[in-house]
């Protein structure tokens, strides 16, 4: 336990600024007068790609692995990209993923009060599981090392180890443990989520799966194949608990599982590894409404309740896990309140939403 811990700041692009203001008074407002938490900006991004041709800054880069946390808005800009066509922007979320280590990608999915989930009848509590994303290797790994040749033909490798499937399964084993299952039926199910009817990786994530499954009895252990889990999140989502995936399949299923709970507004995501850790929105920049202030602050605002229970579990300091537990609570009632900017089919702009955020934090 620290006195006061750094949190690394970086806004980003589009809408990024936006919702990292909107998070920061948020965490000002939760602490009250006595705020542990000292918050540095630093810049990366599209844009800044554009102004110096440095997407990502190595001040920035050491920054962020010094930092006790690390708080993103959103980055990327259509269009600006590298030389080989990929995003720019892109740059400060995959470096860190892979410098640091930060291989599980945990994103909870779960439908609130006052909000409408496009699936018919499905009503608040009946979605409620966690998308627990392998986030350092798989398909991703092959970033800026694939091979593109003559104009003719471009490769990309997907790379599975047991080491990184196996800390990948037992944790998502662990958050099935710490978990109130399934709202379903209250089971505690982890579901291994591949393609191992086609492809020998997947296989691979699969058997490691089915032996690490085994020092867990007291979890129920499933497979589901990816193309199914398409179906079965919009089918019967209040069947899933926790799904643990492959990089590049948690990255499709968790956009999906977000727009069964009201959109991507609403998906926060927490990066994490053994001591490092990069809380930030599932979202992307929304350069087509950024400056707007009409962004949806509350992915950022869940991510940065998650920054402080993971910060705070790591240390020991309950000042920070209390803290989380108010900014849960104060978006629920938000958000029951019907404090929902446009993309969840309200009227309320950013500085409304932060502004009940703020008052529902003391109820
Ligand atoms: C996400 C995003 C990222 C990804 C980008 C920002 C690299 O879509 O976190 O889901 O593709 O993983
Ligand atoms: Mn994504």
């Amino acid at each position: 336990m620290k006195d006061s811990y750094q949190i690394a700041v970086v806004p980003g692009d589009g809408i990024g600024p936006e919702v990292t203001d909107a998070a920061l008074d948020v965490l000002r407002a939760a602490f009250g007068g006595e705020l542990p938490l000292a918050f540095t900006e630093y810049p990366a991004g599209a844009e800044l790609y554009r102004r110096t041709g440095e997407s990502f800054p190595d001040a920035t880069f050491q920054a962020c692995r010094d930092a006790d946390a690390v708080l993103h808005g959103a980055a990327g800009i259509p269009g600006v990209v590298h030389p080989d066509g990929t995003e720019a922007g892109l740059d400060f979320t995959l470096r860190l993923r892979f410098e640091l280590d930060l291989f599980a990608n945990i994103r909870p999915v779960r439908l609130y009060a006052g909000v409408r989930s496009p699936l018919a009848g499905v009503e608040a509590g009946q979605i409620d599981y966690v998308i627990l994303r392998e986030n350092s290797e798989g398909l991703y790994a092959a970033r800026g090392a694939g091979a593109q040749l003559r104009g003719e033909m471009a490769v990309d490798t997907l790379v599975q180890t047991r080491k990184g499937v196996e800390r990948i399964v037992r944790q998502a084993f662990e958050i099935a443990r710490a978990s109130n299952g399934a709202p379903a039926d209250g089971v505690r199910r982890v579901t291994c989520v591949d393609k191992a009817n086609v492809l020998r990786s997947y296989a691979f994530f699969r058997s490691i799966f089915d032996e690490v499954s085994k020092d867990y009895p007291d979890i129920e252990a499933e497979h589901g194949l990816i193309d199914a889990m398409a179906m079965y999140l919009v089918t019967r989502p209040g069947h899933y608990n926790v799904i643990v995936t492959e990089n590049m399949f948690g990255d499709i299923l968790s956009d999906l599982a977000a727009a069964t709970i009201g959109g991507m507004g609403l998906a926060p995501s927490a990066e994490v590894g053994l001591s490092r850790g990069l809380f930030q929105a599932a979202h992307g920049s929304a350069p087509d409404i950024a400056g707007l202030g009409i962004a949806n602050p509350y992915g950022t605002v869940l991510s940065a309740a998650s920054m402080l229970e993971w910060l705070g579990r790591r240390e020991a300091d309950d000042r920070l896990v209390s803290a989380a537990a108010r900014i849960r609570r104060a978006s629920e009632k938000a958000i029951g309140d019907g404090a929902l900017t446009r993309d969840l089919g309200g009227t309320a702009d950013t500085a409304s939403v932060v502004k009940r955020l703020c008052a529902c934090l003391d109820a």
